[in-house]
């Protein structure tokens, strides 16, 4: 890769995060199952130059993969329907995930789309129609920002580093990390499993002197930043089958730029499979559905290639739309 092909990545990449108790609801209905679950992926703005000529917006294609390694399919969310459009959406669909990428977490399209799904999110749930939402690095804060009505993040480097968990005493008994073994809760804990690249984050006093959040989530994890600011790396709500990790699970198993730190060992490789097969499960809870075969055939991502993108980004390949 050259350097230009770089530093390019390192501004698709990174600015992500730049710009970038097992009590569930009750009324839930434990017994229905769907056992072909769609999850949503927004798309991200094409802000780099040598990627506008593939299309407007993005999805790595590394998070879908994810996202189906778990046993789901995906469907590709534009960012420029109307809000009866995104209702109509999320009557089909069941789940959402919150990629990184770059973009305002209050004005741009991606917050408005996004804020539109998190209030339906919520409402759902409020019913017992169960609906997770997972974000990821630039999604956690997004959700983060959603929860709190404010844009509370700071300055909290780690950028192509990666590092264990430092657990919190709650991340024993947590929803996320309940289906893996001691084992691998062990080398969570002690092995760099967790691939970071952002600059800016939730720090936990922020969150401790915030009401809303701390009524709402419960911190799983922290790390420490270059700054020494002690950030928080993975969250899940106490209420609401919602999710965050700033860190990027979907790296382990299928990112492999040499020059970037992604975590490959076995270990990691099972830390992304369980947390994503976890978050598909969460899918299956939700009875949303498509009126149509054929509508559900043209909604998915199977309707698009991803564009091989290795020697002009930090991915392999890239879903353009
Ligand atoms: C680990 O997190 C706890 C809060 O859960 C914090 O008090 C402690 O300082 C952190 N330790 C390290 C080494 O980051
Ligand atoms: C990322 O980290 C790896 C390993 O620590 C290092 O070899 C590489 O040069 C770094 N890449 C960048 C872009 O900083
Ligand atoms: C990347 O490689 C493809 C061929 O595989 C080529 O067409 C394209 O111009 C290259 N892009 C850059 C930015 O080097």
């Amino acid at each position: 890769m050259s350097n230009t092909g770089l530093s390019m990545y390192v501004c698709l990449f990174f600015a992500c995060c730049f710009c970038c108790s097992r009590a569930m609801p009750t009324r839930v209905n434990q017994e229905a199952v769907n056992d072909r679950p769609v999850i949503g992926v927004l798309t991200q703005l094409v802000s780099d130059e040598v990627m506008k000529p593939f299309g407007r917006t993005y999805i790595p294609a590394s998070y879908v993969k994810y996202v189906e390694s778990g046993g789901s399919r995906v469907m590709p969310i534009r960012l420029t329907l109307t809000t009866a459009e995104y209702e109509n959406i999320f009557r089909k669909i069941n789940g959402l995930l919150f990629i990184g990428g770059a973009a305002d977490l209050e004005t741009s399209d991606y917050a408005r789309v996004a804020k539109i799904f998190y209030t339906l999110a919520l409402k759902a749930n409020d019913r017992g129609d169960f609906f997770p939402i997972w974000g990821t690095c630039m999604g956690m804060q997004l959700l983060t920002v959603l929860v709190a009505g404010e844009n509370l993040l700071t300055k909290t480097t780690a950028e192509n580093i990666s590092l264990p968990l430092n657990l919190t005493t709650e991340a024993d008994s947590s929803r996320m990390f309940a289906g893996l073994s001691e084992e691998l809760m062990k080398a969570l804990a002690q092995e760099p499993l967790t691939g970071n690249f952002h600059h800016y984050g939730l720090t936990l006093q922020t969150f401790q002197e915030n009401e809303k959040l701390q009524n709402f989530f419960t911190v799983l994890s922290t790390n420490v930043a270059e700054n020494e600011a002690l950030f928080i790396s993975t969250l899940e709500a106490k209420e609401y089958p919602f999710y965050g990790v700033q860190w990027h699970p979907e790296v382990n198993r299928f990112q492999w730029d040499r020059k970037l730190n992604f975590p490959h060992s076995s270990h990691a490789v099972q830390l992304s499979s369980r947390l994503a097969e976890f978050f598909v499960e969460e899918g299956r809870r939700s009875l949303h559905h498509f009126d149509s075969p054929e509508e559900d055939a043209s909604s998915l991502i199977y309707n698009y290639t991803p564009v091989y993108a290795g020697n002009f980004s930090g991915y392999e390949q890239v879903y353009f739309f």
